[in-house]
């Protein structure tokens, strides 16, 4: 089997070779790997060198340094060991200058025999996790300030990670998008071509790189939320470069990196127009893929956090789905504000992962009832609030689990619908109720630039590390839906256009 990716990054490529051509340095730019050492200590360029590192998981790997050529800046090696099953792996990465401006097309390619019935998961694997990952780290460390220079501000006018084709302006485009003709499954996600007008009045054309999968997507889906009509597009997060702008735009220009999280839906595409008010420009050191994994999410988190019940210092705080893309999110912000974070998973993997995020007390629910383990926590009390987006099969233990004047924000269903309520229930606690919209605490453009550049500092600031558990090929947005239905996703889901895997 070959797994090939090439990428460009807006970087000259004597600089991208330099942190590359490293074969230990690996450990200070990919996400993937924890820790890395050149065995008996020879220098790391030369041929033979094993490498031996661990995974941000655990696992321990060795490759071997086989071919390394500065002339053509390219670097092959091996796999020796490894817990995952990639068969006689070479791989092999090669830089080349592009002839337009001071950039660097990057090819990363490998072969290796898969085990029967595994080839697609490794070759996901491989190309997903290792490569894509792997470039956008980069991109992200070589197009941005380094954090011992970051300034206060992001800077003016970053660099287009993108160039606009010439031929975009003025002209309808075919565009990759996923259409849903009628309500239902996952399957109902089919990649079709559709036409993308050139933009109207205050309206901009965008070249979308990465777009943000919600469970509200889901919602839309299946036709729960009225939000997409049929035969329509579904998302609602995505991040990109303008291509071209409409009459009466004035903020924005062509080659501006931007991203939203709003109605209207449509994201599953390639390309899109929109209202220019609706963007939210980038700055440089927020890459595309963590603007599109986290932009509707982090300014739910901000809202839920800040605004529906503003969390105090030593409160308690229950976060269920506390592995989700908001759920994360929710952790860490609620321990940053000094909360003690208690949360809900259904999973040991999922329990880690809260854990990774700041939650202090991750509790099964495949193992236990979390209403007793909230007591135990609590000495009794219960949770001063509770953040319930599972909805059916968790509310009513919630109120439960809640203390005497505690409040219960339920804001989502993913388990189903909540149902009908007796009020008189809440008058046991005394318990304050809240059921946010998104659309209600969102709807200024204004306070959404202001809520994202709160969000963006939290990041730059180490507040929130964004974990983009799951990419997806853009034409594989139904599988993208499966595994967030069937609770197999960790953190956020991203889906790339333009992918094939
Ligand atoms: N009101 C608002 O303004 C607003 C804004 C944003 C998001 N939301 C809501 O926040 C929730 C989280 O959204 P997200 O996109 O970040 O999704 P997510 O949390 O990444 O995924 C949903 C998680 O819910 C848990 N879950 C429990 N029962 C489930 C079931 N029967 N089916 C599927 N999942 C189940 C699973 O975690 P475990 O396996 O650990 O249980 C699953 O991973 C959604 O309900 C969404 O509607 C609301």
């Amino acid at each position: 089997m070959r797994v090939r990716r090439s990428t460009v990054i807006d970087a000259p490529v004597d600089a991208v070779w330099a942190l590359l051509r490293d074969f230990n340095g690996h450990g200070d730019w990919h996400p993937a790997v924890a820790a890395s050492l050149i065995e008996d200590g020879p220098t790391a360029d030369r041929i033979g060198a094993v490498r031996a590192f661990r995974l941000a998981d655990g696992s321990q790997l060795r490759e071997q340094l086989i071919a390394l050529s500065d002339r053509d800046r390219s670097l092959t090696y091996c796999l020796l060991d490894s817990p995952i099953p990639l068969m006689g792996y070479v791989a092999s990465i090669r830089l080349k200058p592009v002839t337009e401006g001071d950039r660097t097309f990057w090819t990363w390619e490998s072969q290796f025999s898969p085990p029967a019935g595994r080839e697609e998961e490794l070759a996901r694997l491989v190309a997903l996790d290792i490569y894509e990952a792997g470039f956008s780290a980069v991109r992200r460390l070589l197009t941005k300030p380094r954090p011992t220079v970051r300034a206060a501000a992001p800077p003016p006018s970053p660099p287009p990670a993108v160039r606009p084709p010439p031929a975009a302006t003025g002209a309808t485009l075919i565009s990759e998008a996923i259409v849903v003709e009628r309500h239902g499954g996952p399957e109902e996600l089919r990649p079709r071509r559709v036409a993308v007008p050139p933009p109207g009045d205050n309206q901009v054309r965008l070249q979308q790189t990465a777009i943000g999968v919600n469970f509200i997507d889901v919602y839309c889906r299946t036709g729960f939320f009225d939000l997409l009509q049929l035969p329509g597009t579904p998302g609602m997060e995505a991040a990109g470069v303008v291509l071209d702008v409409g009459p009466g735009v004035t903020r924005l220009r062509p080659g501006d990196r931007v991203a939203y999280a709003c109605p209207p839906v449509g994201a599953y595409a390639d390309l899109r127009t929109m209202d220019a008010t609706l963007l939210v420009p980038l700055p440089a050191d927020i890459d595309d893929e963590m603007a599109a994994a986290v932009l509707l999410k982090g300014l739910s988190a901000h809202f839920l956090l800040h605004r529906v019940h503003a969390v105090q210092r030593g409160e308690t705080v229950l976060i269920h789905a506390a592995a989700g893309g908001v759920g994360l999110l929710l952790c860490q912000w609620a321990g940053a504000l000094g909360a003690i974070v208690i949360g809900t998973v259904s999973s040991e993997e999922k329990a880690e992962a809260a854990r990774r995020g700041g939650c202090r007390h991750p509790i099964v629910t495949s193992q236990e009832n979390f209403v007793p383990g909230v007591l135990d926590i609590t000495g009794g009390r219960g949770a001063d609030v509770i953040y319930d987006a599972v909805g059916r099969d968790t509310l009513d233990r919630s109120l439960q689990a809640l203390a005497v004047r505690g409040h219960l924000v339920s804001f989502g269903q993913a388990s189903g619908p909540i149902g009908a309520w007796d009020l008189d229930r809440f008058t046991a606690k005394s318990t304050t109720l809240s059921r946010p919209n998104y659309a209600h605490y969102t709807s200024s453009p204004d306070e959404v630039r202001d809520m994202a550049a709160h969000l963006f500092e939290a990041i730059r600031q180490g507040l929130l590390r964004v974990t983009i558990g799951q990419r997806f090929a853009l034409s594989e947005a139904a599988l993208a839906h499966q595994r967030l239905e069937a609770r197999a996703t960790i953190g956020s889901t991203i889906l790339i256009p333009g992918w094939r895997s």
